[in-house]
């Protein structure tokens, strides 16, 4: 019996696993033959499929068009395992940014990406492609995790202010001669780090204008106004590569809508992270003294149910962690209907709050990870 086309196809868009990277004809092939399998995506035609081929051999490499990188993009979001907010993945403003080549445009169109991404609180779901990477790999980079995050900077040898999670990037920061504000404070947004090829890096000054922050305060006392917290609107993940029909854009930012356990139960509540759990509870003036109290999970609640008022309040558009795996659960069924299996990593998609809450909870996943996708890459300091 002939080989099913489809598991043909699919294993060859298969990217787990995978010792080699396929020959660059054969991922462009296998691309341009799951357009053609959707419903909705730009349909490559036999002439389509000679150009590409065509290309290859000639110029080691070839270019999507519009359309393609359109559609491109969204199938990377959908295949994200990682990604419990995937039933939007239809809907994404993609702004190819493949012709800006120095470090000054690339900047700029970071800021116009927060700009045109967070409009005000009303979120649109947008990536920003710069280049791709030549044949060794090499392409403009951009060395934040995120556009918009906070220093964490090093007070003594335990001690941080900020965020823990961006020490030794802010040391970097430091290192290039970024000159922080005269007077620090745990919420001070990073510099832009941006290099091109293998060139140095280049600083750039944090996008201040450009990032809607949050004031964070609780909905029936005002036991938080003092600490002062804060977090910033749009998460835009700016250090993962997007892999294309065998093609990769090593500086290709995207960014969604937060979901409130994102910042309420990891970002403020991880010990490694602004760890203020221990506070939180002394203001709410619950017992501390045993484990038994369950006061840390009463102080997770409340400051959850802090995040998504002040959110709301800010009319800056969030998703709670019962509505965001709700439409998971479409998502997969949407995508049964249409004939595809999901695939899903369990550890990410269950929220890290009331995880056995959600309708995801009894449900199994295969994390197997196919193209086009976005896959982390070689931290750079
Ligand atoms: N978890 C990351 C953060 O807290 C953001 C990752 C992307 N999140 C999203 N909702 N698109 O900043």
């Amino acid at each position: 019996m002939p080989p099913c086309p489809f598991l043909a196809l699919s294993d060859r868009l298969r990217l787990t696993g995978r010792k080699q990277p396929l020959p660059l004809h054969q991922s462009a092939e296998a691309f341009l033959r799951l357009l053609q399998t959707e419903r909705g995506a730009p349909t490559p035609t036999p002439l389509r499929f000679r150009q590409v081929a065509q290309s290859i051999r000639q110029t080691g490499t070839y270019s999507l068009t519009p359309a393609e990188l359109n559609y491109g993009c969204r199938l990377a979001w959908r295949n994200s395992v990682r990604c419990v907010g995937r039933f939007f993945w239809s809907k994404l403003d993609v702004i190819d940014a493949r012709h800006l080549h120095t470090e000054e445009e690339i900047y700029q169109a970071c800021l116009d990406h927060l700009t045109h991404a967070t409009r005000h609180g009303d979120i649109r779901s947008t990536i920003t492609i710069f280049p791709p990477a030549d044949s060794r790999g090499h392409g403009p980079r951009i060395w934040n995790y995120q556009l918009s995050r906070y220093a964490g900077y090093r007070l003594g040898k335990k001690q941080i202010l900020g965020d823990p999670a961006e020490a030794d990037f802010t040391d970097l920061c430091l290192r290039l001669g970024w000159k922080p504000p005269k007077k620090r404070t745990a919420f001070d947004l990073l510099p832009l780090v941006i290099s091109l090829h293998d060139k140095k890096p280049r600083l750039f000054p944090p996008p201040k204008k450009a990032t809607l922050e949050v004031p964070i305060r609780h909905p029936d006392s005002s036991c938080l106004d003092s600490l002062r917290l804060r977090w910033f609107a749009l998460p835009v993940v700016s250090n993962m590569k997007l892999e294309i029909g065998g093609l990769s854009f090593p500086a290709a930012p995207f960014s969604g809508w937060y979901m409130e356990t994102e910042i309420g139960a990891r970002n403020f509540a991880d010990e490694n992270r602004y760890h203020l759990l221990p506070e939180i509870a002394r203001r709410l003036r619950l017992d501390t003294s045993r484990p038994t109290t369950l006061w840390k999970d009463r102080a997770l609640v409340e400051l959850n149910r802090a995040v998504l008022h002040s959110f709301a309040q800010a009319k800056v558009r969030m998703i709670d962690h019962h509505s965001a795996t709700a439409s998971h659960l479409r998502f997969e069924e949407d995508e049964a209907q249409a004939g595809r299996p999901v695939f899903g990593r369990w550890d990410w998609l269950i929220p890290p709050l009331s995880g056995s809450l959600t309708k995801l909870w009894p449900r199994s996943y295969n994390p197997t990870e196919f193209s086009p996708n976005f896959l982390t890459q070689k931290r750079l300091y």
